[in-house]
């Protein structure tokens, strides 16, 4: 048994990960990401998540969902581009091996998404970013973790981790499963939590003093899914990706709150700091 690590994740190692924009640039330099989510009453989750891909930087951005969100999508967010992936929920998935794909916000777990889900996830090997009720999906049978791609970064709240993995008495034990978790799938577990920690394949965990209890209402998860995969599709690294970004999001959420405080802040909200915190970080 190798020993494991924990850290702290600082501000001085935030600003060792990030990279400004280079002058000599184009959106090709900046990656495509493609969120998949969204059906019928849950496409809030799909518009937040994409929003916040966009604002995080991504070079092209794509939302995959049902027709029933095309008005939804195209009307809230006219820079992301719209791939149609069923009627009123996702029952097929596709992506371009350029692109990085984070899937799981609103997606709901109706029989025909999951069963279009788990036959994409099997023939998929590059890493994903997987949240939500593509979680969900994969805990409808403890055989499914084995079939999500190395390197993959996936971000349970603690609810979601213990459908996958199973119970825990405490959060220490609950991040000593996650370690070895991480450890035998070869993936990037983002344990949710008031300091979120990032796990890695190495067993390693950064913890992240970053946000506050503004983030707790529905969509902040979206949003995080949303980061997490623009700077995955801009070339950070899945580790990087993972730390900048739960920083980057928790550091937003404090902006945000200062000016509407922790009761009446949105996800939106939080959003609509991002620019803030790239000027902290330029
Ligand atoms: N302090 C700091 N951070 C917090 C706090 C807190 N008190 N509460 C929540 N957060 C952060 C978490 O660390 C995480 O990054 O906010 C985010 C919440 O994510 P989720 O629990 O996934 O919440 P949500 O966006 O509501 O999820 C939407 O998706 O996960 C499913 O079923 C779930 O309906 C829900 C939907
Ligand atoms: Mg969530």
């Amino acid at each position: 048994e190798t020993k494991t690590e924990d850290f702290v994740i600082h501000e001085d190692m935030i600003k060792d990960i990030f990279r400004p924009r280079e002058d000599f640039s184009h959106k090709g330099t900046y990656g495509k990401a493609i969120i998949a989510g969204g059906s019928y009453g849950k496409m809030g989750a799909a518009v937040l998540a994409t929003k916040s891909a966009l604002r995080t930087g991504a070079g092209l951005t794509f939302t995959l969902a049902p027709k029933c969100g095309y008005e939804i999508l195209q009307t809230s967010n006219p820079e992301a581009m719209f791939i149609e992936g069923g009627n009123d929920f996702i029952d097929h998935f596709e992506t371009d091996e350029h692109a990085v794909c984070g899937i799981g916000p609103g997606l709901g777990t109706i029989d025909e998404t999951a069963k279009s889900f788990l036959t994409f996830l099997k023939n998929y090997s590059k890493p994903l970013i997987l949240d939500a009720d593509a979680l969900n999906i994969i805990s409808q049978d403890s055989k499914n973790v084995k079939i999500i791609p190395k390197n993959s970064i996936i971000t349970p709240h603690p609810k979601e981790f213990e459908r996958m993995f199973g119970a825990t008495e405490n959060s220490f034990e609950r991040l000593k499963l996650a370690k070895n978790k991480a450890k035998e799938l070869g993936i990037y577990i983002v344990l949710k939590d008031h300091h979120t920690q990032v796990v890695t394949p190495e067993g390693d965990a950064f913890y992240n003093i970053t946000g506050n209890s503004g983030l707790a209402k529905g969509g902040s998860g979206d949003i995080l899914t949303g980061i997490l995969t623009s700077f995955s599709a801009q070339h950070y690294s899945e580790k990087e990706a993972a730390v900048l970004g739960v920083w980057f999001h928790g550091r937003a959420a404090e902006l945000a709150s200062e000016k509407h405080s922790k009761e009446s802040v949105l996800p939106t909200d939080i959003i609509d700091e991002f620019g803030n915190v790239f000027k902290e970080l330029n």
